[in-house]
């Protein structure tokens, strides 16, 4: 397949391009940065800045399968200004390729788009399937549901689509991982808030092979993307700990404290969902990291 992916730099962008490289498919994707664009047989670049509206539509050539990536980090302050970056970074973007794609004659069959989990509420007793239906009332649920609304759009073109709500993804080296590890590594290994907070999270390897496995088999609909066993705050911090030999000392940060210091974003650390993957096992998707246990001999090892 020739397959266009947006935010193809980025953490799982970067990942899942070698992985569909190496499959054998043929990579096409945009990005806002000229200095990234490569031109290989099998491997090109575009460019678009979805901020003018400007758009490569090369990069939609022989395309079969768009990967919708692309969108600005929500781990940076949210600023008014900064908040409209996270939003229109997915809304406006996943409009200019709709735009574009209506302009022009093309082969697209499908669009595969991020989104989040963190559509669902903070609960600690919920277990959230992509049947349920409660919306949690913050910025970041907000984000997703124009995010999902603006991949929805494809369907009128003819295109299906498949939103991937995607967990918290843990890699060695960026990321969420990183910043949770460095505390503990310096001998700090606190829990935050109650500790009691879900993160329902997912290895690097295992949401590229989810990308591609949605891809590859023309998914559509929505599907959670999360390892089969989330985890509590206070025990992965505890297991954290013991991956490096640290001591459980210290008491948690507490919640004001990162109300504080983060704003509105300390609801990333403070608050958390519990999800279930079993729509995508039901699949036949297989982890390769399906316990915290399992991930963490990857992700602590030196
Ligand atoms: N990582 C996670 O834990 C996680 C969890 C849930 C959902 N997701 C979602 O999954 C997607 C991929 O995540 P990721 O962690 O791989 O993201 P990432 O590392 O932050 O990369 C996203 C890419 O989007 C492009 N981008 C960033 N800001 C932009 C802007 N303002 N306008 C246009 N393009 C912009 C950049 O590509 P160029 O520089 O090449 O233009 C960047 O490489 C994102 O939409 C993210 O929200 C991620």
């Amino acid at each position: 397949m020739t397959i266009l992916i947006t935010g193809a730099t980025g953490l799982i962008g970067t990942a899942l391009t070698k992985h569909l490289l190496d499959q054998g498919h043929v990579i096409h994707f945009l990005t806002t940065r000229k200095e990234k664009i490569i031109k290989e047989k099998d491997h090109k670049g575009f460019y678009w800045n979805p901020t003018s509206g400007e758009i490569d539509v090369l990069a939609f050539e022989a395309v079969d399968c768009i990967i919708n990536l692309v969108g600005a980090t929500i781990a940076k302050r949210w600023t008014p200004a900064y908040k409209k970056i996270i939003l229109e970074s997915r809304t406006k973007t996943a409009a200019l390729i709709h735009a574009s794609l209506k302009k022009i004659d093309h082969r697209v069959k499908h669009f595969v788009c991020a989104s989040g989990i963190s559509i669902y509420p903070n609960a600690i007793n919920t277990i959230y399937t992509e049947t349920s239906t409660e919306v949690a009332s913050n910025f970041l649920a907000q984000v997703v549901v124009a995010w999902e609304a603006a991949a929805d759009q494809f369907t009128a073109l003819g295109i299906s689509v498949v939103k991937i709500r995607t967990g918290v993804v843990f890699d060695a080296k960026e990321g969420a991982f990183p910043k949770l590890a460095q505390p503990i590594k310096m001998g700090v290994p606190s829990a935050v808030g109650s500790g009691s907070q879900w993160i329902s999270w997912i290895h690097r390897d295992d949401i590229v092979a989810i990308y591609a496995f949605a891809a590859i088999n023309g998914l559509t609909g929505v599907y959670n993307a999360v390892a089969p066993a989330p985890i509590q705050n206070i025990a992965l911090t505890t297991l954290v700990a013991g991956a490096y030999k640290v001591p459980m000392w210290a008491p948690n940060v507490p919640a004001f404290v990162l109300k504080l210091l983060l704003g509105e974003m300390a609801i990333l650390v403070l608050e958390g969902q519990k999800v279930s993957v079993s729509k995508f096992e039901k699949k036949g998707f297989n982890f390769s990291y399906p316990t915290i246990e399992s991930a963490l001999v990857n992700l602590t090892k030196k």
